[in-house]
């Protein structure tokens, strides 16, 4: 190629020095070279301009006498020749024809044409992969002349393959040229870039020939591989359950992921671009193979998981259940709580088919049963049937009945008192059922009585159960606790309690006993002196005192509850029984007291009528009167060789009836009583007819009348102790005694 440009050249400057030498007018042509390249479809302007002429004459031709392209504008000195744009018929050597007068000069400048504009394209014939051959194909579009034209293909830095296009083109035109290199990229590919230059070897003159270069990044790939999917919970759900399914997959590039689902004709329809692919609410129809598919521009890879959703069941739960004890009275709710069915149909019945006897709700997904109050009427297995759908179901519960409401009553037949015997009632009430039910006694620790009632036909009823027991108390009994448990011990039943207990301290009474009165000074008195009477009396508890006067119709007047009951001044009204009666719980005791208020007796009188000097044969009246005393009180006597001989007086008056002499003699009026005594004597005088013998001792005529009490009883000390001839000391008491 440089061998045929120094010919043109050659020839071009033959013809300028020709001209040069012969002409002193000078032509010059722009571009001052010998040859340009145009480029096709460039604009290219031809200047000749001629120097040393007035008015010059231009004419514009090829060498060739082809038909020139362009057009000619011609301005003074200059005549510029156009050719815009510039194609193949452009391509000539082109001669400037100057004529200034009678010289004639001529200037050539060749043009030649090219095409270069575009920049080599890069392909591959596939991705490359690490490992697989892939077909490089550098090509330069448009280009002329190709002969000329120099492809170099390079991987980084390192070339991989050069290639010129000699055989000289066929006919002017563009054509593309290409370079193809195969290689198998390696993972040091990786990042690398592939380098197509294109060189189109022309020069004019000294400028560089015209390059272009290409740059393609060698994205190397890796098929996507290893696609792993991972679910989370399962693979095996329930309808209404969600799932999340995570794929990865190795590649490079990073490969893209896609979820699809497998369709029954085998199509697989796109879910999802996502790398986890997440299902909520599940349901039956969803199960199926599930695809995932990383793919990348040179693979893909898949893999499937199979999911299986299962047609959930709707559930019934009946609560509280499956048994209930309810004690008769409660309120009791029964409920059917259906899970997993959008509208349930409820229905309750009892197995045998008896009347609900509840109230029937509707809540939701909710049904209830209230049985309020729960009665006897009730006690069934009660059923609730549930159809969702096409499905039933039914859950059933018992209901059980009892009652134990209340602690058992300890009843006693009366109080407790010391030895009498008592009867212990434990009552039990409203017990159902009562078969069930045991009932034990206990005194303290130890058992007294126990009762079942199993014999007892059980019948649909509250019942109220009793234990009885006969026991006596004793003293040592209180303080001990009578305890009575009762029992319903239902093992398969449940509730609370199971065992009532009710408790009874003991306190055991003794009855009033040793009932006493002590009388101070002493329960017989001188009116006006005062006297206690105090009372007392033994029991448990300490019995009350209660003092009381006994009336004349035998009642009792209550006077006082103090224990002693006194007379300041006490006088003869006072006189009279008066009752003490201890009282407490246990009983009453009673004791009396003869309170006797008395005076001492005074103004005795004693009278011998008609005279004390009576004869013989005649009737005389001996009376003793006492102002004080009860004629009860008084005693007539008469002296006698040996005493005294009471007589026979009535009203306190002794009637002699035809009076003999033995009559005469010292008669004595007595009157007393434990407070006091009065004497008064008189001595009568018989006169006998015959005789006058006087035999009136006047020792006796001693007249004793007294008031005062000692007085007096000294008095007859000394009289006695000197008449009866006794001896040493006299005891008054037994002196009344013996005469009384
Ligand atoms: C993919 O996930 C992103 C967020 O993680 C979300 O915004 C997007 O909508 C999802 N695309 C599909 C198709 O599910
Ligand atoms: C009776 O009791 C009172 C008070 O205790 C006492 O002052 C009085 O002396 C008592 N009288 C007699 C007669 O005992
Ligand atoms: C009982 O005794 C109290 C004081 O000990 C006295 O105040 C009261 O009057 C007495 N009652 C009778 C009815 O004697």
């Amino acid at each position: 190629m440089p061998k045929k440009m120094f010919v043109i050249f050659g020839v071009s400057n033959i013809l300028w020095m020709v001209f040069a030498v012969s002409q002193a007018i000078k032509v010059d042509m722009f571009p001052d070279k010998s040859k340009i390249f145009a480029q096709i479809g460039d604009s290219v302007s031809l200047t000749c301009s001629a120097t040393g002429c007035e008015s010059p004459s231009f004419s514009w031709r090829t060498q060739m006498d082809s038909p020139l392209n362009g057009k000619v504008r011609n301005e003074g000195t200059t005549s510029t020749l156009i050719m815009d744009p510039v194609s193949f018929e452009d391509e000539h050597q082109y001669l400037c024809t100057v004529i200034c007068g009678a010289a004639k000069l001529e200037k050539a400048i060749r043009v030649e044409i090219y095409s270069f504009s575009k920049d080599p394209e890069i392909h591959l014939s596939s991705p490359p992969e690490v490992g697989k051959p892939v077909t490089v194909t550098c090509s330069v579009p448009e280009v002329y002349p190709f002969e000329r034209l120099e492809i170099e293909l390079l991987k980084g830095n390192h070339p991989m393959k050069v290639q010129d296009f000699l055989e000289p083109s066929e006919k002017k035109a563009q054509e593309t040229k290409s370079l193809d290199v195969t290689f198998s990229p390696t993972d040091e590919d990786i990042g690398t870039a592939l380098v197509c230059q294109a060189t189109l070897h022309i020069y004019d003159d000294d400028s560089p020939p015209k390059v272009r270069k290409t740059t393609k990044e060698l994205e190397v790939y890796i098929s996507p591989k290893d696609t792993a999917i991972s679910v989370n919970p399962s693979t095996r759900l329930q309808e209404g359950d969600s799932v999340a399914m995570a794929c990865t997959s190795a590649g490079l590039p990073a490969p893209r992921i896609l979820w699809s689902k497998k369709l029954d004709n085998g199509n697989l329809q796109l879910l999802s671009e996502n790398a986890t692919l997440t299902l909520i609410s599940m349901r039956a129809e969803d199960s199926g193979i599930y695809v995932c598919e990383g793919n990348n521009p040179v693979g893909k890879d898949r893999k499937e998981v199979k999911l299986i959703v299962q047609e959930k069941m709707f559930t019934v739960e009946i609560s509280p259940g499956p048994q209930i004890a309810a004690q008769v009275g409660d309120s009791v709710v029964l409920t059917c709580d259906v899970r997993d069915c959008e509208s349930p149909s409820f229905s309750w019945r009892t197995q045998i088919d008896s009347p609900l006897n509840g109230k029937v709700r509707r809540e939701g997904s909710k049904s209830t049963l209230t049985l309020s109050p729960v009665s006897f009427e009730n006690e069934h297995f009660y059923l609730c049937t549930v159809i969702c759908g096409q499905k039933k179901l039914e859950k059933g519960i018992q209901v059980e009945l009892y009652s134990f409401p209340s602690d058992p009553e300890i009843e006693m037949s009366g109080p407790l008192v010391n030895g009498n015997p008592v009867t212990v009632s434990c009552k039990v009430p409203n017990v159902y059922p009562s078969d069930r039910l045991e009932i034990e006694l206990f005194k303290g620790e130890s058992i007294m009585m126990n009762k079942i009632f199993l014999e007892d036909v059980s019948k649909k009823a509250l019942e109220t159960k009793s234990l009885e027991m006969t026991f006596i108390p004793t003293v040592e009994d209180t303080g001990n606790v009578l305890v009575c448990l009762a029992q319903l011990p239902i093992d398969e039943m449940e509730f609370e309690p199971k065992q009532r207990q009710s408790t009874q301290i003991l306190y055991v009474n003794v009855a009033p006993r040793d009932t006493a009165i002590l009388v101070s000074p002493s329960s017989i008195l001188e009116e006006g002196s005062s006297v206690n009477m105090t009372c007392s009396s033994n029991g448990l508890p300490a019995p009350k005192i209660l003092w009381s006067r006994q009336l004349s119709n035998g009642d009792l007047q209550p006077i006082s509850e103090n224990a002693t009951l006194s007379f300041m001044s006490t006088k003869i009204e006072d006189s009279g029984i008066y009752v003490c009666e201890g009282i407490n719980q246990a009983g009453i005791s009673r004791k009396e007291v003869n309170l006797i208020i008395q005076v001492a007796p005074k103004d005795i009188q004693l009278t011998a009528f008609p005279s004390e000097r009576v004869k013989e044969g005649d009737t005389v009246i001996i009376s003793c009167i006492c102002g004080n005393v009860p004629p009860t009180l008084i005693i007539l006597k008469k002296k006698a060789e040996t005493g005294y001989i009471v007589l026979k007086s009535t009203g306190g008056a002794y009637t002699i009836h035809r009076a003999q002499l033995e009559d005469a003699g010292v008669y004595q009026c007595e009157s007393k009583n434990e407070v006091g005594s009065q004497l008064r004597s008189l001595t009568l005088d018989v006169k006998g007819r015959e005789s006058n013998k006087d035999y009136f001792s006047p020792e006796f005529l001693v007249l004793y009348c007294a008031s005062a009490l000692i007085l007096t009883a000294i008095g007859m000390i000394i009289y006695f102790a000197r008449k009866a001839n006794m001896t040493g000391s006299y005891s008054l008491v037994e002196a009344q005694r013996t005469k009384v």
